[in-house]
């Protein structure tokens, strides 16, 4: 990674330069006017600012002393220009040669360009998606599934181990008064028929009848604490809930191919919540208040966190910190990811610093990972005309029919067949991309003329650049079917000389360094952005340049330009797991 290299490179002059004293952290960045250069250091600023010293007398040192370490001749160096500028930056110009050998690294390793070992024997898990059992998933699950699956490919790529971990919400109070809506008001053909539709049914009535029969809140805790102490009938109505939930979970997941390494649903850790609170009062971590059991988090200015109920049900919250107990002793974890809604903040600010507390968080990084809610298009919450929460399987398959419609438009030329499945990956993908990005923190707003626009920054667009290139790919090997000397020549690189080539060079050799900071600040938006970017100087390039006209060779050079291309778009759209077209 070239920003890595450079730092290196600075880090060890500046050691030379001046022995003794502790470099301060600087960075190596790309600069906003590319007019300066590839990469820019604020190295001789803040090394000035601690010695109390000129900048720019800092930065001509720093410019000298790489000149004398680096021979010249630019084609055998990592630069082909240093410059300084005021008030003391430096900025470097990256190599012709730099730039083509990264075409011919990206060519040679493909789907793994960009990839790396900086994971290595080290484990992450990422806890995502978590639907509710007997609830159907809907669009506030989305968001928390499709980025933790992109962050999870993303990790991986990296080289760390994944754990995928899908935290069901499938234990609790609500098992109560489904239980006893069931027993009391279900039918179990109707039930059968549809069961999680009937069961939420079922619930909300509940709700409303308990708001006139204040004593069905007492029944429902009955069954609630009959669950819990595995009374056989209720135990059996329960898996039959949590095993049509899944049912449709699946097939939700399948559609949109996320992937866990592990469901461990709350239920699974209901067997350790009386010892984890035991050990609590024990250690005098927790303690008893008005009949409940709290942790004191008055030293980090926050509310108690409560875990244990005074009719002695445990919550969420105790679950929660028994999960952390498991993942350390069973995945030895450097990070835990929560990609979990803005709304739980607090619960999570509470859980990591009572996990502190229980010394269960030493030595791994707890992470909430933040995102914000879904907006219709006018901006107000994304709901149905009724005010009902939107339903992940009418979203996708309006996204498909939407998609569908679209594709008969650009390509009617297409079989019936080829049609669908394109409609299929471009409506998928346009839902995931619209998600991703964007700032995770900001509110997403479903606007599905942009999502599925063939412009702009959307799914449909840089799909439809890759397919592009895979067509002109097919054209050019017709032409040169017959050529074999230009089948065996490698290309030329240094045939590229055009300033959208050059840009296009510049952009590919960075995609190892977004991948990072993508993993960094846990923002597959980056990784989006770059492709975006990407395709748009492709687009430029490839209505700019001619291709499949110019002097063969050029030809040649200019087609694996395009072809590295290509392999960047697919392999920054795998991270984000979206699916390319060969063509559309
Ligand atoms: N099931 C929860 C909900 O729907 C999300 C769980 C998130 N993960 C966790 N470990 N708390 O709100």
């Amino acid at each position: 990674m070239l920003n890595k290299e450079i730092k290196e490179t600075l880090n060890k002059i500046v050691g030379d330069l001046y022995q003794g004293v502790k470099i301060p952290d600087f960075v190596v960045e790309w600069p906003q006017d590319k007019g300066f250069g590839d990469y820019a250091s604020n190295v001789a600023m803040v090394l000035a600012g601690k010695l109390n010293r000129d900048p720019m007398e800092i930065a001509e040192k720093i410019k000298d002393k790489i000149s004398e370490v680096c021979e010249d001749g630019e084609d055998e160096n990592l630069f082909s220009e240093i410059t300084i500028a005021k008030p003391g930056f430096i900025n470097f110009r990256i190599s012709d040669k730099q730039f083509r050998q990264n075409l011919c690294k990206i060519l040679k390793k493909k789907n793994e360009f960009g990839s790396s070992e900086i994971g290595k024997d080290k484990t992450v898990v990422i806890d995502y998606s978590a639907p509710n059992i007997a609830k159907p998933m809907h669009i506030g699950h989305l968001r928390s599934t499709i980025i933790g699956q992109s962050l999870y490919n993303i990790y991986k790529f990296l080289g760390y181990k994944v754990i995928g971990d899908n935290h069901l919400g499938d234990w609790g109070t609500q098992f109560g008064k489904l239980i006893y809506a069931y027993k009391n008001w279900g039918d179990k053909k109707i039930i059968n028929k549809n069961p999680i539709e009937e069961m939420t049914k079922l619930y909300i009535r509940f709700h409303k009848e308990t708001e006139k029969n204040k004593e069905l809140e007492e029944f429902a805790r009955k069954e609630t604490k009959k669950l819990q102490d595995k009374d056989g009938e209720n135990i059996k109505i329960w898996k039959f809930l949590v095993r049509e939930s899944l049912k449709d979970f699946k097939k939700i997941y399948k559609t949109l191919n996320i992937k866990f390494d592990y469901v461990l649903g709350e239920s699974f850790y209901d067997e350790m919540l009386a010892k984890i609170v035991k050990e609590g009062l024990d250690r005098k971590i927790a303690s008893k208040s008005e009949g409940a059991i709290i942790i004191s988090l008055d030293e980090y200015n926050l509310p108690p966190f409560l875990i244990k109920k005074t009719d002695g049900a445990y919550l969420y919250t105790t679950t929660d910190l028994a999960a952390i107990k498991y993942r350390k002793e069973k995945f030895k974890p450097r990070k835990i990811l929560y990609v979990v809604a803005n709304e739980q903040a607090l619960h999570l600010q509470q859980l990591f610093y009572s996990a502190d507390l229980f010394g269960l968080s030493k030595n791994i990084e707890m992470k909430h990972i933040k995102f914000g809610m879904v907006l219709g298009k006018t901006g107000k919450k994304f709901s149905t005309r009724k005010g009902e929460t939107i339903r992940l399987d009418d979203l996708i398959n309006k996204s498909i029919k939407l998609s569908q419609k679209i594709v008969e438009e650009k390509n009617p030329k297409l079989t019936k067949k080829e049609k669908k499945e394109i409609a299929k990956v471009v409506g998928i993908s346009a839902i995931k991309y619209n998600d991703l990005s964007q700032n995770r923190m900001t509110d997403i707003v479903f606007n599905w003329d942009k999502m599925l626009s063939f412009e702009g920054n959307s799914a449909p667009y840089l799909q439809y650049t890759y397919a592009r290139i895979k067509s002109l790919r097919r054209k050019y090997d017709e032409l040169y079917r017959l050529d074999r000397l230009n089948v065996f020549d490698k290309p030329d690189f240094s045939l590229l000389k055009e300033g959208a080539e050059k840009n296009i060079m510049r952009q590919l050799i960075k995609f190892p360094e977004v991948i990072e900071s993508s993993a960094q600040e846990n923002s597959p938006h980056l990784i989006a952005l770059y492709i975006y970017e990407l395709a748009s100087l492709y687009n430029n390039f490839y209505n700019s340049v001619p291709i499949l006209k110019s002097e063969k060779n050029i030809a040649k050079a200019r087609i694996y330009l395009s072809k590295s291309v290509a392999v960047v778009i697919k392999n920054g759209l795998d991270l984000l797991g979206i699916d390319v077209l060969e063509r559309m």
